[in-house]
């Protein structure tokens, strides 16, 4: 197989590189560039860590998708030639590592971050069985990993629009008894570049490799926010 793999350094133009792999069975991206990385190119960079589909830190895009490298087989690749290229709409640190800073920064302007309420206590637990738990059990197993923000048209149109991974967060804390800042989280999320900004494409949903769908925690935000007018 070849693998087309995007180079980038700072001070060089962007380069696509061609490696070629025997594929093996059980095979993965990742596995690919380490061998490429160990064998023939040193210089080859990207990022992983727990390697079984769990951190999220070896995401990237593969044949024009979103994908962690690390659970992506490349026998079950429709192509003999492999595109590889880093996430979309993050800087570039060097070939397929990307800063994630624009998602912390995302995070925070949404205030999609945990504020204690006063009250209970922070750490109290929220039972599996309670309505408040089954609400937004899927949501909150969230990785972190950027694809999200990768695939996401409107990310890339408007700096200041949260992205699905923020408003997914968002979406958890505003329904955690334990948090202390519903008030003001929902402030900013009526703000005209937060909410009424996604156009739900659902491109988020389709690249979540937690089968998150931050769709649905955009719009049921959305629904909270309509009824809270009335
Ligand atoms: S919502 Fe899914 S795609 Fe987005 S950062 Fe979280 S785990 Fe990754
Ligand atoms: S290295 Fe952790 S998810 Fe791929």
């Amino acid at each position: 197989m070849v693998l087309r793999v995007f180079r980038w350094d700072p001070g060089t133009g962007e380069r696509v590189q061609e490696y070629r792999v025997t594929a093996r069975e059980g095979m993965t991206v990742l596995d690919a560039l380490v061998e490429i990385q160990r064998g023939s190119d040193p210089t080859l960079a990207f990022r992983y860590a727990c390697r079984v589909g769990m951190c999220g830190s070896c995401a990237m895009v593969i044949d024009g998708r979103e994908r962690w490298a690390c659970r992506t087989l490349l026998a079950r690749l429709p192509r003999r030639t492999v595109s590889v290229r880093p996430l979309y709409h993050f800087p570039l640190i060097r070939d397929l590592v990307v800063d994630l800073e624009p998602f912390r920064r995302r995070m925070l302007a949404t205030a999609a971050t945990f504020e204690p309420a006063e009250g209970p206590a922070a750490f109290a637990a929220v039972g599996r069985d309670t309505a408040e738990r089954r609400q937004v059990a899927a949501a909150i197993e969230c990785i972190g990993c950027g694809m999200c923000l990768s695939a996401c048209t409107m990310v890339a149109h408007d700096e200041r629009f949260p992205g699905p991974a923020a408003l997914n967060r968002a979406f958890t804390l505003q329904l955690d008894s334990r948090d202390g800042a519903h008030a003001d989280r929902a402030t900013r999320l009526r703000s005209e570049d937060a909410l009424v900004r996604c156009h739900a494409q659902a491109s988020c949903t389709a690249v979540c490799p937690m089968e998150i769908s931050p769709t649905d925690s955009i719009l049921s935000l959305r629904r909270r926010a309509i009824l809270a007018l009335f």
